[in-house]
């Protein structure tokens, strides 16, 4: 793997400008704009710490949201209001991207200062990954650190376009991450077993071609695990099942049989009547699912075989619910599956969206060894492909 500049290659920055990347892509309450989970904003306050701690004056980017043009609904200016609540300093906020506005606030940044500017997606040129957005922006500052892993699989002007115009380098949180999802790619300690949950077979093709290929097993849960049991012949009612992604199920499933890698679908599902919360519902074997009846969590016995499945294993990746997790009554497959994950010895990591929401409603996200902050970025990550912001980033 490309080995990449860190903070300590950029040299010494007490009074220097570093504009730092970071992913603050949040929730946020639409009514009171208040952040509902701010995990990827801690996780990026080592780096700014480091960075003020060098006395260098600090301005940061982040995207927020899907905006197809300026918006007021996705201005960072509560973002960077709970930033200051989480530094306990002030964050200064300039509700443009580029521009004389922007230049004026930079100049009046003393060493030590943060500011942050406004959502780099209002700018048109973000997504296209405009050069001349790039070096508007890398104008502003001496030094680039991008520490948005989450972002990392785009190859947008803020994240790809301006380690181009100036010196750059991974943040602690980017290092931490390839650091971590590296070993789990490129050199896992054996035997490697993955968790791959989540509503579809067809939005993780590439992840599971891999998984076949470089795994020592594969347990297969969530709304995807349908889509298998369905190849292996058995008629799940009213479940959804891909009858497009069938075939492939069924390639998969061979060619972990001709490798010999254990794959490990569910024994007993939570089946219910109808997709509601609080829909009747039962536990039941795949056999024996009703015209009716869809599935909607693993049941308890395949809980207590994954615990079984993943005994050996010394690493292990996750990533995706093993049913409707969000609603009580079909929750328990992945907690349970959470919790056996925290009991377990191996070194496990979380990545993935949905993943780390279970993650978090289970309570055990300090209990794994690594919580990915990235979502799709995970995911191409571990599919093998190169991310473009990492790319920016290599020596
Ligand atoms: C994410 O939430 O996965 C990242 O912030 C990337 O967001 P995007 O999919 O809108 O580029």
């Amino acid at each position: 793997m490309a080995s990449y500049r860190g903070l300590n290659d950029l040299g010494p920055l007490a009074g220097k400008c570093a504009l730092v990347r970071v992913d603050f892509n949040v929730p946020m309450d639409p009514e009171s704009k208040t952040i509902t989970d701010d995990t990827r904003m801690r996780a990026a306050l080592p780096t700014i710490r480091w960075l003020l701690g060098q006395n260098a004056r600090v301005i940061l980017m982040s995207h927020l949201g899907r905006p197809k043009g300026p918006d007021p609904k996705f201005s960072l200016r509560p973002v960077a209001e709970h930033l200051a609540r989480l530094l306990a300093r002030p964050v200064g906020f300039v509700g443009e991207l580029v521009g004389p506005a922007v230049k004026q606030a930079v100049a009046k940044l003393e060493p030590g200062d943060v500011l942050m500017l406004e959502n780099v997606r209002f700018h048109p040129g973000e997504t296209k990954n405009d050069p001349e957005l790039a070096r508007q922006l890398a104008s502003l500052a001496d030094v680039y650190v991008d520490d948005a892993f989450g972002s990392a699989h785009r190859a947008h002007a803020s994240v790809a376009g301006v380690p181009a115009f100036l010196p750059s380098a991974a943040g602690l949180l980017m290092e931490r991450e390839l650091a971590m999802l590296g070993d789990v790619l490129g050199s896992p300690e054996r035997p490697y077993w993955a968790i791959i949950g989540g509503a579809k077979v067809s939005d993780k093709v590439a992840l599971l071609d891999r998984l076949v290929a470089t795994a020592d097993g594969l347990v297969i849960g969530g709304g995807m695990a349908n889509t298998f049991l369905a190849a292996e012949g058995y008629h799940l009612g009213a479940s959804k099942v891909e009858a497009e992604a069938a075939a492939k199920a069924k390639t998969l499933l061979e060619q972990a049989r001709e490798r010999g890698v254990p794959i490990g679908l569910p024994v007993d599902l939570v089946v219910a009547e109808a997709f509601a919360p609080d829909s009747a519902h039962h536990v039941t074997t795949p056999d024996r699912v009703g015209d009716d009846e869809l599935a909607l969590d693993i049941g308890p016995a395949t809980v207590e075989k994954i615990g079984q499945w993943l005994a050996a294993a010394r690493t292990v990746f996750w990533n995706g619910p093993m049913g409707v997790f969000e609603w009580e009554a079909f929750s328990s497959g992945t907690i349970g599956v959470a919790s056996a994950l925290a009991e377990s010895t191996a070194k496990v990591v979380v990545g993935g969206g949905d993943s780390v929401a279970a993650v978090a409603k289970a309570g055990i996200a300090d209990r794994l060894t690594h919580v990915s902050t990235g979502g799709g970025a995970a995911l191409e990550f571990l599919e093998g492909k190169a991310l473009p912001g990492v790319l920016a980033l290599a020596k």
